[in-house]
């Protein structure tokens, strides 16, 4: 039998592109000195992309490009930069990396959000910088008193949730719908930030979640208040955001992920307010070879005709 052609825009780590090429035909686009030539001498034999977020927009420009395609294999459980509604229209699955990573990004949320409020990477500068022999390092806020919101309880924002617990903060939240969970609903994402001192946004980005967090929210959070973004940047109106830090309209964020990434405003790198990540939500050893995993199980499922794993809708 021949093997499925597999198309890969962007590199993936090591051990998924060796999983797959024991099992399929694999094209390296970032390989070829002429992309598009070699997309058009290949295309109508490739059944299938895999992405990551590497690999930027999917939509019918790749998939004219490539009228055999069956499937869309995402590495990572965000799909906003695939047009699933125009590979649904052409009868291509989308599939995604659910469940893998939820555990993983809540650690990493919580983590961002104490080295935030405790100015954990600035007090890690300042002893590098050898200012402690000099003076104390200035006083920080604290966690202890404060009012989380969450605006996005999916699975994700479920595990955030239930490790704050343990730090004894009131958790409220705001989503598509109420939950039966015994954190407060709040009916907008401005109801919510009225109702809070930290706001963790966890929504899936998209066009429904484009620019939730604006200007009048961000000034509703008040100006205690602090930020954690872990979603996608598309989330949170950026240069509203830079313009709150900047004038105190709230006092802090912690953001791993960004407008245009991997671009990071020089106005945020600037300021001593701010903890800024790269866009390492999932990125662990264990947990990126899990998403791995997932996206190959899903292309074998798929050519052994048994049907995608996770398909996202
Ligand atoms: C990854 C993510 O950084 O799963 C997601 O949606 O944003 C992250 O886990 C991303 O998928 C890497 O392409």
């Amino acid at each position: 039998m021949t093997r499925p052609h597999v198309l890969l825009p962007a590199p993936m780590l090591d051990s998924v592109e060796t999983a797959m090429s024991s099992r399929f035909v694999v094209h390296h686009l970032r390989r070829q000195a002429d992309p598009d030539a070699y997309v058009a001498a290949i295309g109508s034999g490739v059944r299938a992309l895999a992405v990551s977020g590497a690999a930027g927009r999917i939509d019918a420009s790749w998939f004219d490009r490539l009228p055999a395609l069956e499937i869309v294999a995402n590495f990572g459980v965000g799909y906003d930069a695939i047009d699933v509604a125009e590979a649904t229209r052409r009868g291509i699955v989308v599939t995604n990396t659910p469940g893998v990573l939820n555990e993983e990004v809540a650690d990493l949320t919580v983590g961002l959000l104490l080295a935030t409020v405790r100015r954990i990477p600035q007090a890690d500068r300042f002893v590098r910088e050898g200012c402690w022999s000099t003076r104390s390092f200035p006083l920080s806020p604290t966690l202890r008193g404060r009012r989380v919101g969450i605006l996005g309880l999916g699975a994700i924002g479920r595990a955030v949730a239930r490790r704050l617990e343990a730090f004894d903060v009131p958790i409220s939240y705001h989503g598509r719908s109420r939950q039966d969970v015994r954190y407060e609903y709040r009916p907008s994402a401005m109801a919510l930030a009225e109702a809070c001192d930290v706001l963790l946004v966890l929504v899936p980005g998209g066009v429904a979640t484009t620019g939730l967090v604006d200007e009048a929210v961000l000034a509703a959070l008040g100006t205690c208040g602090i930020l954690i973004n872990v979603s996608r940047g598309s989330t949170v109106d950026q240069t509203a955001l830079v313009a709150a830090l900047q004038r105190g309209t709230i006092a802090a964020a912690g953001l791993d992920v960004f407008a245009d990434e991997p671009h990071v405003p020089p106005e945020l790198c600037a300021m001593g307010n701010v903890v800024l990540l790269p866009h390492i939500g999932s990125a662990t050893d264990q947990t990126r070879d899990a998403m791995g995993r997932l996206v190959v199980n899903n292309l074998a499922s798929w050519f052994a005709g048994n049907g995608p794993v996770s398909p996202v809708c």
